[in-house]
């Protein structure tokens, strides 16, 4: 049967780091899959993570199975970071990773509203389309272009969504768009809001980089105004970033009903989900951001690391900008300096992404997004200097 199957294209985001990991050049240089690196280009465990992990290996007591939930400090703990306040019409589910919720979520708004279809950006995360499709949406899209300051275009957000109508589900994303960097002001969210509000679709925001944009509160104050403002939403949560857990596949799925009955049903209808699934989620990654959050000096400690890594990455966004403004004499690049997160998607000639590969060992996706993080300092200017024959400014 196995031999009946078609070979699968390569993943756009995995196959780009296979395929850096496998260059043999010296100054090959991986701006592809999204992982914070270091000046060094190192991705090391946060220091508060390594704390946690030795408090841990002292503390735990069993491994006895947690549950469908997971964790309920960490669910607790992750669900006031997202909301402030969690109310008789929340439930958090620990998940593995941010795609664990994704999917769950997905499926679950799909019980809820079988002729659903998803709305997403364009351009998007790929995952979000692939885990879409698995779930079996119909897949349509708004477009997401940034501004001269940063924010995306609101009309043509607006234009891409007339379509939507009560009983589909709208993806947005949380703070640090991926792969544009282009995020909604907080006066945009709450545009959103009432625009969604008034067409009662389900908003879905996949919150995966609190902390990398402007700060951790600033980052999620207008997605918490967004959501107090609606009757039910779903948000799934990563710590991949933030915390640094990439392989510990640490996320969350909120799920926000419009009352306390309904989050019942919506509740017990996830666990089930969950169930045929993954049965419950894994436990590592959970316990060590549940020890981090809960007890103030570690937090701290991992308040200053994320602002550490949030500061470099804004350093490189600013030189690379003017780097760029500066090879190819054009100010539109100015905007990155202005967008979020660790992503930037540069305009490349056809196939201007496969030549800069193949001569210079610099690594991107196709759709010429760049993991700001994945560039040194000392490299920002070379880098900038080999991509300008490249692009369409
Ligand atoms: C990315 O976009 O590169 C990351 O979120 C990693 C992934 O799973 O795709």
């Amino acid at each position: 049967l196995l031999d009946k199957l078609e070979k699968a294209p390569a993943d756009p985001l995995l196959g780009v780091m296979a395929a850096a990991r496998a260059d043999t050049r010296p100054d090959k240089i991986d701006l592809g899959v999204g992982i914070y690196k270091n000046s060094e280009g190192e991705t090391p465990v946060m220091a508060a993570v390594k704390e946690a992990e030795r408090i841990l290996i002292e503390e735990e007591t069993t491994k006895a199975y947690e549950g469908p939930h997971g964790n309920p400090l960490y669910c607790d703990q992750v669900g006031k970071m997202i909301l402030g306040e969690l109310t008789d019409r929340h439930t958090v589910f620990a998940t593995p990773g941010g795609s664990g919720g994704l999917s769950i979520g997905m499926q679950l708004a799909k019980v809820a509203s079988p002729g659903a279809r998803l709305f997403v950006s364009q351009p998007n995360w790929p995952n979000h389309v692939g885990i879409g499709k698995a779930v079996g949406y119909d897949i349509h899209t708004f477009d997401w272009v940034s501004s001269s300051d940063g924010t995306p275009d609101m009309e043509r957000v607006k234009a891409g969504l007339a379509d939507a109508r009560a009983g589909d589900v709208v993806l947005l994303q949380g703070p640090c768009h991926n792969p544009t960097g282009t995020d909604f002001s907080p006066a945009q969210w709450s545009e959103i809001s009432s625009f969604l509000g008034g067409k009662g679709v389900l908003p879905f925001i996949d919150v995966a980089y609190q902390g990398f944009g402007v700060g951790l509160e600033e980052d999620i104050a207008p997605i918490r105004d967004f959501l107090a403002a609606l009757p039910e939403a779903i948000v799934t949560y990563s710590c991949s970033k933030n915390f640094g857990l990439y392989r510990e596949r640490t996320g969350a799925l909120v799920l926000q009903a419009p009352s306390a009955d309904a989050l019942d049903a919506a509740r017990g209808q996830a666990a089930g989900i969950i169930r045929t699934s993954y049965s419950m989620p894994p436990a590592h990654g959970p316990a060590v951001v549940a020890t981090i959050l809960s007890r103030p000096a570690l937090r701290e400690k991992w308040l200053a690391e994320l602002d550490e890594m949030r500061g470099r990455l804004n350093f490189i966004r600013e030189n690379f900008a003017s780097a760029l403004v500066r090879e190819t004499n054009s100010d539109s690049f100015a905007r990155i300096a202005h967008e979020k997160g660790m992503f930037a998607t540069l305009p490349f000639k056809k196939g201007g992404v496969e030549a800069i590969r193949e001569a210079h060992a610099i690594y991107m996706p196709g759709s010429g997004r760049v993991n700001i993080a994945g560039l040194s300092e000392d490299r920002i200017d070379e880098i900038a200097r080999k991509m300008a024959p490249q692009l369409n400014p």
